[in-house]
């Protein structure tokens, strides 16, 4: 499957596509590749958003449920950054992709170059930092693929759309201190320091 055979525009048709794609692919990793066409279609229909999953926190970044399958193969969230709003370093322990339906986010990839043998400490190299821009999409897996920091560092909201292949709430995830090597698990959907 390289290109997308068929045509999203709401949440529906790609939770649709998501669950086909989720069934019929064993390797893992191989997953948001292949729903990362599809993602791009959903993110440049914007009619299906409805503003209750829009709106910002204060205090936060916000997230908010739009699909989860009875099963947790498939989270479905919006993710609403103010300006200075970010994430700390984490990783989600299940293959996952996002993108950006309005504005842009800075993302900061990491790669673990400690030998993993202390569950507290990770030491941690940067490898990739780049705007992801409005229509765009960022995949993950682990666990290579998997750590990673996004800020937004406009003056303006931004909106993403989070898919990932688990209830992240019911993960052991990591939460990295790249100064001080510490490492925090946690288990939550959203990453806290
Ligand atoms: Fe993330």
């Amino acid at each position: 499957m390289t290109e997308p055979k068929a045509i999203v525009s709401d949440l529906e048709s790609f939770v649709a596509i998501a669950k086909q794609v989720i069934a019929d692919t064993r390797d893992k990793k191989a997953i948001p590749g292949k729903l990362k066409p599809y993602l791009e279609q959903l993110i440049r229909h914007r009619e299906w958003l409805d503003e209750r999953f829009r709106q910002p926190n204060p205090d936060a970044f916000a997230v908010y449920t739009l699909h989860q399958e009875p099963d947790d193969s498939l989270l479905i969230m919006s993710a609403v950054f103010l300006p200075g709003q970010g994430t700390p370093v984490h990783d989600h322990a299940v293959w996952g992709l996002y993108g950006v339906m309005e504005n842009q986010t800075e993302d900061t990839r990491y790669e673990r170059i400690d030998d993993r043998s202390r569950p507290d400490y990770a030491e941690l190299r940067v490898v990739d930092r780049r705007l992801v821009r409005q229509g765009e999409v960022m995949i993950s897996y682990p666990p290579d693929q998997d750590i990673h920091r996004v800020v937004n560092t406009s003056d303006k909201p931004t909106l993403e759309i989070h898919v990932y292949g688990a209830d992240l709430s019911k993960l052991r995830r990591r939460v990295y201190d790249p100064q001080t090597g510490r490492v925090k698990v946690i288990q939550a959907r959203v990453p806290v320091n």
